[in-house]
């Protein structure tokens, strides 16, 4: 007995990120990025020139490759893709007033190869790309000069992808740079330096920067969709005392707090108490509210990896591991290879919480499991890997995205995240894969790069083709 859940039109695709795949890291005028002086993601401090153990230099080479991908993620039957693109290609310092021609070559080729399959492209304006020269001269986000950059910047893509690309995400996990201040910021601060004024300052300036970007989004094409993009973290609470629930409250709103603005255009009643308390002052430039206020997004997207677990006191308990933000281990719950509690429920959660807050839209725009495969010879004796796991994962994640379609959730699409193998963002490598594609390519750099199907790929296919049905088999 099969099941129709998922809605007509549903954009059912993956997901990816310039800096982790498309290697060509100075090729044809691109500048740094601060991705290119992180070889070891967040786990080390930047390294002051970009050095060979940097995977990401060279990613999986999707700059040379990309219409041999674009095809196999056709073959599966994507009806969007999400790609960013790498801000340093098209003003490889940031600060330019002119755009290099060869950057906004390469993605008319990248888009015009979605189209010609009819898949829609879904890009991301900023994902943990910042110009490096932005960082170092500027302090990235910390200063307020990177909104006028930006805004050179997106008005450029837009004015030239306009008739290509209809959906847009402004910044890649926008709460993240909270935890994360140099590569979801490019804040040369290091962390423990940084103050607690200075960093809600700059995420006062990226708050405007996105709200800017889809007011001349709007401008110059009324139709694009515009959507924020948070990284949700459903928190429960530890016990059911009170004050462990309000501890799970306050940390959910750590993230709502992004949502929030980017939705109801102005900062909530707990980050003004927040900010009194704490004695940050966020100095706001004249017309700022306002056009915070007037340009809100058309609709929320959001990566979904783990629920967290919270209490009054966390010390008293064991800590679990996290992408970019942790929390208490929840004992209800299985680990992956690298420590990321899987919660199929969440995400329902997450989804209901989000569409009972705004009744917006909302856009599933990263999920997937993080796991070591293996190639081995497969029936046909072509190379594959039997990833049972990772369809496992998706499957029990898919399902309760269905639920919460029945519960009455208007949602866009899915793309799971790094639906070719790619570098990891948090500890850049490439055994963390979580691809449908797998990539020869190994931690030390060794690999011809060649790409294989693995199992999920024709799973994955058939979750497409029957619009979900499949999944009820
Ligand atoms: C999200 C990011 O945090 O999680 C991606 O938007 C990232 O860039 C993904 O790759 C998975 O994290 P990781 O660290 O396993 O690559």
């Amino acid at each position: 007995m099969t099941e129709t859940v998922f809605p007509e039109g549903f954009l059912w695709g993956g997901a990816t990120a310039a800096n982790q795949y498309e290697g060509a890291y100075n090729e044809d005028g691109k500048g740094l990025s601060v991705q290119d002086v992180m070889p070891n993601g967040i786990t080390t401090p930047p390294t002051e020139e970009p050095t060979e153990d940097n995977l990401k230099l060279v990613g999986i080479d999707f700059y040379h490759r990309y219409k041999e991908d674009i095809k196999l993620f056709a073959e599966m039957g994507f009806k969007t893709y999400r790609t960013s693109i790498a801000w340093s290609r098209i003003f490889p310092k940031g600060d330019e007033t002119e755009p290099n021609e060869a950057g906004l070559a390469f993605y008319d080729a990248v888009f015009d190869e979605c189209l010609k399959y009819g898949i829609e492209p879904l890009v991301t304006l900023s994902h943990y790309e910042t110009p490096l020269h932005l960082s170092r001269e500027y302090n990235g986000w910390a200063s307020r000069d990177l909104i006028g950059f930006y805004e050179r910047y997106v008005t450029t893509v837009f004015n030239r992808y306009k008739d290509k690309v209809k959906y847009w995400l402004t910044f890649n996990e926008i709460n993240s740079v909270l935890h994360a201040p140099f590569m979801s910021g490019g804040i040369s601060t290091p962390k423990e330096e940084l103050s607690e004024q200075d960093l809600y300052q700059a995420v006062h300036h990226e708050l405007v920067a996105s709200a800017s970007a889809t007011k001349i989004a709007h401008e110059i094409n009324p139709d694009f969709q515009i959507g924020c993009m948070v990284l949700a973290m459903p928190a429960y609470a530890m016990t059911p005392k009170p004050e462990d629930v309000l501890a799970a409250r306050h940390f959910e709103n750590n993230n709502y707090l992004f949502s929030d603005i980017h939705v109801r255009g102005e900062y909530p009643g707990y980050a003004k108490r927040f900010f009194k308390e704490k004695i940050i002052n966020i100095e706001f430039a004249e017309g700022d509210a306002e056009l915070l206020k007037e340009n809100t997004v058309d609709f929320i997207s959001f990566s979904y990896y783990m629920s967290a677990v919270m209490a009054e006191n966390p010390e008293e308990y064991n800590s679990g591991e996290g992408n970019i933000i942790g929390g208490i281990n929840n004992p209800h719950l299985e680990s992956s290879e690298w420590g990321w509690q899987i919660d199929p429920v969440g995400l329902r959660i997450v989804l209901n919480d989000f569409w009972n807050r705004y009744q917006k839209p909302l856009f599933i725009v990263e999920n997937g499991l993080g796991a070591k495969d293996e190639l081995v010879e497969g029936a046909d004796g072509e190379l594959t890997v039997e990833d049972d796991y990772r369809i496992n994962y998706l499957k029990q994640h898919l399902q309760q995205v269905g639920e919460a379609v029945k519960d009455g959730v208007d949602l866009m699409g899915y793309t799971t995240w790094g639906c070719i193998d790619l570098v990891s963002a948090s500890t850049a490598q490439l055994s963390k894969r979580y691809g449908f594609i797998y990539v020869d390519r190994n931690d030390d750099g060794s690999g011809t790069l060649n790409r294989y199907k693995k199992k999920s790929f024709d799973w994955y296919k058939e979750v497409i083709s029957t619009n979900g049905e499949s999944l009820y088999k």
